[in-house]
């Protein structure tokens, strides 16, 4: 697509418009309404080890603001995955990009080695931002050093490139941000959800089938973007933007924040053709500004 081509830590994609992991599954109930080809990258659901239960419902509720989530990264662990869903994925075009999480930074490593065997996977996803499991990943990005033994484990055992999800749930985005690209990360995304609440008033017990859960929508948008140009000064690396996107619009303030792509989230989950439009819009924005590429505008916010 005109304008759109990039390649992002190496991966080659049509366009800079990919689908958040656990937004999307592993593709193929989405299949049915997205045209998977079209979309610049799918980022799985959350791989771990071994399967999941997740935690107890409600796992999803709707807040005046956003949508709050508690899923406990349920999944049915990494050999389900590389027999039963990458498969469907290997079909199409559209980079794979695995989404990973484990209770030790062992885990990850164990991940990264077996999913770098798999030619359908061209690019891997640390999960350092979940605020919803008590092992394991958002620990790790409240520490940068943590992060970094992480991401340097990791790179020992995988070819791959490595992009590492961030937590808005932190003090120094800047700080961590750069601790990853020192271990070779080859970028970061961010942001992931930022920790939240909802009490029911009724039964004075959370909404969610957890004290907590993680928010998402358009109500959390202003912070990635100040997040994202935050992380923008402190490295060199690409930045892939998330954070309440749902429309071309908001894709293009998180490329002038300094994002080099954007994952859509939440509004997956209203409107099944969020990713595909979103694209739409923004090639609509170039050719009404008469610019060529969509790159023209990464990082270059006006400010005063
Ligand atoms: O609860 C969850 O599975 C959320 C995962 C995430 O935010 O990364």
């Amino acid at each position: 697509m005109a304008g759109l081509e990039l390649e992002l830590a190496g991966i080659k994609m049509k366009n800079p418009v990919m689908v958040a992991s656990g937004t999307f599954g592993y593709g193929e109930e989405a299949s049915k309404f997205v045209e998977l080809d079209k979309l610049g990258a799918i980022v799985t659901k959350t791989i771990t080890l071994e399967p999941r239960e997740g935690n107890p419902p409600p796992r999803i509720v709707e807040t005046a603001s956003g949508m709050l989530n508690s899923i406990g990264l349920q999944n049915k662990g990494i050999k389900d995955f590389i027999e039963n869903r990458l498969p469907f994925l290997a079909k199409y075009k559209t980079p794979v990009i695995a989404n990973i999480a484990g209770d030790s930074a062992k885990e990850y490593a164990e991940l990264a080695k077996m999913l770098n065997k798999e030619s359908a996977v061209k690019g891997i996803e640390i999960n350092i931002s979940c605020p919803n499991v008590v092992k394991g990943g958002m620990f790790f990005c409240f520490d940068p050093k943590a992060t970094a033994e992480l991401v340097r484990l990791v790179r020992k055992q995988t070819s791959l490139p490595i992009i590492v999800k961030l937590s808005p749930n932190i003090t120094d985005i800047a700080a961590i941000a750069k601790e990853a690209e020192a271990a070779g990360a080859d970028a970061i995304s961010l942001i992931n959800t930022l920790l939240g609440m909802a009490i029911d008033t009724k039964t004075r017990n959370s909404r969610l089938g957890s004290p907590t859960g993680g928010l998402s929508g358009p109500a959390i948008k202003p912070v990635a973007v100040r997040m994202v140009w935050q992380a923008a000064q402190a490295v060199k690396i690409p930045i892939i933007g998330c954070g309440g996107i749902m429309t071309g619009k908001d894709a293009l303030e998180f490329f002038l924040a300094g994002a080099s792509a954007i994952q859509v989230g939440t509004a997956n989950f209203v409107d099944t053709q969020a990713p595909i439009r979103i694209t739409e819009e923004i090639k609509n924005y170039l050719a009404e500004n008469k610019i060529g590429c969509y790159k023209e505008l990464i990082g270059k916010a006006l400010l005063t």
